[in-house]
């Protein structure tokens, strides 16, 4: 697909059911650490083509469209429809217009060769179906010296809960599932070498790798696992690694576990920054 005219472009979505996207955060608390290290790296220029892919409720889309003012242009990909009618919203009422919106997946970008001078990705390159193909699409797409920046979270996040989950699995000599959560692990954070590699494959040299990391703290297990985060994004991936009829009692197992290794429930999320240039 080269050169295709962006024919979602300019869909107007209406205003309707914005409000089935309204209860997620426009910034989520989550994305804030990785968001504030990729604004962060940005090489702010005027006149330009960006695009963020997979910006959810409007993050980092709508703060890099006033970063950069209004002489740029910020694309931004999503196939998740109430995303767009929640961006939209917040475009309307602050009256930002250097925004296009596009629904779909990055797999498949409605934009020309060579048209694009900054990407951006926070914890979104690392949600699509086919990660190659949407590394070819940004290569094809980007200017010689653009700029592609990602975020991803990486293998040890939440490690403390892991290891408890892995105890569990163990002791119940439960080897399929054992088997099973390495490779979601795998599947979901893959090491951070194999992404650098993508980027080195389609033609993006990198700049810098920037590691850090956050804690997050629960006065226990329980509040853990019922906060919306987890429930949102992690725990239904969890439950379907394990036999239905053993999946509760397996959760109970693991919240014990964790009671008796720390008084404070601390779960850790490290991730990586790569900012990289077009050659
Ligand atoms: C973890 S969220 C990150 C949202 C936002 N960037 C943030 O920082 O809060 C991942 C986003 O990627 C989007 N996504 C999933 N598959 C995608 C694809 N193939 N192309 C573009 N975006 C995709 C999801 O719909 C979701 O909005």
């Amino acid at each position: 697909m080269k050169n295709r005219k962006p024919d979602y472009i300019g869909t107007d979505y209406g205003f309707d059911s914005v409000l089935s996207s309204s209860a997620i955060d426009e910034l989520p608390l989550w994305s804030a650490p990785f968001g504030l290290a990729l604004l962060d790296a940005v090489e702010y220029r005027k006149k330009i083509t960006a695009l963020d892919i997979g910006f959810g409720t409007g993050f980092p889309l709508i703060e890099l469209a006033q970063r950069l003012g209004k002489s740029s242009t910020v694309y931004g990909i999503d196939p998740w429809r109430p995303s767009h009618l929640r961006a939209k919203y917040r475009m309307k009422f602050h009256g930002i217009d250097n925004v296009i919106l596009i629904k779909g997946a990055a797999e498949e970008i409605p934009l020309k060769d060579k048209s694009v001078d900054l990407i951006v990705s926070n914890n979104g390159t690392n949600n699509v179906q086919d990660i190659d193909k949407v590394f070819a699409e940004c290569s094809r797409i980007a200017k010689r010296g653009a700029q592609f920046i990602i975020t991803v979270n990486l293998d040890a996040t939440f490690k403390e809960f892991y290891t408890a989950f892995f105890k569990v699995l163990e002791k119940r000599g439960m080897n399929d599932e054992i088997i099973k959560l390495k490779k979601h692990i795998r599947d979901k954070r893959p090491p951070l070498e194999e992404t650098k590699s993508l980027f080195e494959k389609n033609g993006f040299r990198i700049r810098k790798v920037v590691k850090d990391k956050f804690v997050m703290k629960f006065a226990d297990a329980e509040s853990f696992f019922s906060h919306s985060l987890i429930k949102l994004g992690f725990s239904g991936n969890w439950e379907k690694l394990l036999p239905q009829k053993s999946a509760a009692a397996i959760f109970r197992q693991i919240g014990k576990s964790l009671s008796q290794t720390a008084k404070e429930r601390k779960f850790t999320v490290p991730f990586a920054l790569i900012d990289t240039f077009k050659v």
